[in-house]
């Protein structure tokens, strides 16, 4: 059991206090059940960002195990780059501490399993940062999945599209950013040693040594949306992708356009990133009965008209008297066609205005930090999460089909 269980407030600490952290720490001061105890980042500046988002004073500090070490501290939110998630999670775990991950879980496949074996070995919950998982929208497109109102489901589309510089992570350096401010050898940890550089502290996102580019940014939470709505989240068995690097060429090792289609046993799944034209960010499932698009905090289903209808293209190629039979034959043998029935009526289902599904997935966390019962959005989950995004990098990089070896844990060609 963990400490939070028997006491009135979760405490946790804020790992990582840049746009994530403060965004998590904005909609955290929403939940009651959980109070903030302490902020650490590497970059002196995201203290005061830190402690602005948290809304008053608070510890800060540059070194995260400092905080592991205190005792008053349950859980912690890990929102640093993703190169450094394996690190704190297996440090966070090992001192007794609940952990919301951001996504994507992994930086590479080995990074995934050992934060798989961290959790297992110290009984630690952990919830991946993907929030569409506990947005209620999603929650009624389960439903409907779940009722068999698409019918069967062969396709499953998902889109993410933005056109601005901000979308292509082109972030503007802040004007006091330098190695006194940065711990830049704490950043690099195992990437590659490099001399500062402040683009890819603030722009990591691009560069393959801290991010995975599209896929890790974007796809991750398509695919999380779409294994909470299926209920299957396995590693897809194979992807193959295309795409290219047309628009922002500043030196990033990853393409602005990206195609995936992956194949799960009972459908396939296209995703598609770009980063050069903003048509927003839908998941559509096209069903035998009925289409379903997500978009954005919106749901809408229409139905497919199933009707049996009485064949009428190829018979423009046959004669009147033919077409009288056979017209008379099919209307005898289907006599009432009648009206759609009440289910098979459109629908659309919104959020409120102002809905939050971050605050909503941390209140998930924080109850199960109490409760210790399961996540949806757990480390198995997360972890094929991330694999799925790791397989559409490498079918990318290595222009071939690649296939998910289980028993082995590896992607391969
Ligand atoms: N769920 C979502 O919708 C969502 C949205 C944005 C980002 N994210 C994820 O959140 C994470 C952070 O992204 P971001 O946009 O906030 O990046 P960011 O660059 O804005 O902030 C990351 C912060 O982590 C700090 N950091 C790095 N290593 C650290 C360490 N060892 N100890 C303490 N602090 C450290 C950096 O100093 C930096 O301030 C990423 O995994 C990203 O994919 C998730």
């Amino acid at each position: 059991m963990g400490q939070a269980a028997t006491t009135e407030k979760v405490r946790f600490a804020a790992i990582g206090t840049g746009t994530r952290g403060c965004e998590l720490l904005r909609a955290s001061r929403q939940i009651e059940t959980a109070e903030c105890v302490a902020i650490v980042d590497l970059y002196d500046s995201r203290h005061d960002a830190g402690r602005e988002a948290v809304g008053h004073d608070l510890p800060a500090t540059r070194d995260y195990r400092s905080i592991l070490d205190r005792k008053d501290v349950d859980a912690v939110f890990v929102a640093v780059p993703d190169h450094q998630h394996r690190r704190i999670v297996e440090d966070a775990c090992a001192a007794g501490k609940d952990v919301y991950c951001e996504k994507p879980m992994s930086h590479n496949v080995d990074d995934g399993f050992a934060m798989v074996r961290a959790v297992e070995r110290h009984g630690r919950v952990l919830q991946v940062g993907s929030q569409r998982v506990s947005n209620i929208v999603y929650t009624r497109a389960r439903e409907i999945w779940q009722s068999g109102a698409l019918g069967d489901v062969c396709f499953i589309e998902g889109v993410s599209g933005r056109n601005s510089a901000s979308g292509a992570w082109v972030y503007p350096i802040p004007p006091d950013a330098n190695e006194q401010t940065i711990d830049w050898k704490t950043f690099l940890v195992d990437a590659p040693q490099r001399p500062f550089d402040a683009a890819r502290f603030f722009r990591w996102r691009c560069f393959e040594d801290y991010g995975e580019g599209l896929s890790g940014d974007l796809f991750v939470h398509l695919l999380s949306g779409i294994a909470f709505i299926t209920g299957a989240s396995d590693v897809p068995q194979k992807a193959q992708s295309t795409g290219g690097l047309f628009r922002w060429k500043d030196g990033r090792d990853f393409p602005d356009l990206i195609e995936t289609l992956y194949e799960y046993p009972g459908y396939r799944v296209a995703l598609r990133c770009n980063l050069n034209n903003a048509s927003g960010e839908p998941i559509t499932f096209y069903g035998t009965k009925g289409t379903m698009m997500l978009n954005g905090n919106t749901l809408t289903f229409v139905p497919q008209d199933t009707r049996p209808q009485p064949e009428g293209y190829s018979l423009i190629g046959w004669p009147e008297r033919l077409k009288s039979q056979y017209l008379a034959q099919w209307h005898a043998e289907h006599p009432a066609t009648g009206q759609l029935s009440e289910q098979a009526l459109s629908s659309t289902y919104s959020a409120p205005q102002g809905y939050s599904d971050v605050v909503d997935h941390e209140a998930v966390f924080f109850e199960a930090v109490r409760s210790r019962k399961p996540v949806v959005e757990d480390v198995h989950f997360g972890n094929n999460m991330a694999i799925g995004c790791h397989m559409a990098n490498d079918a990318y990089f290595r222009g071939t089909t690649v296939r998910w070896n289980a028993a082995a844990k590896k992607i391969e060609a």
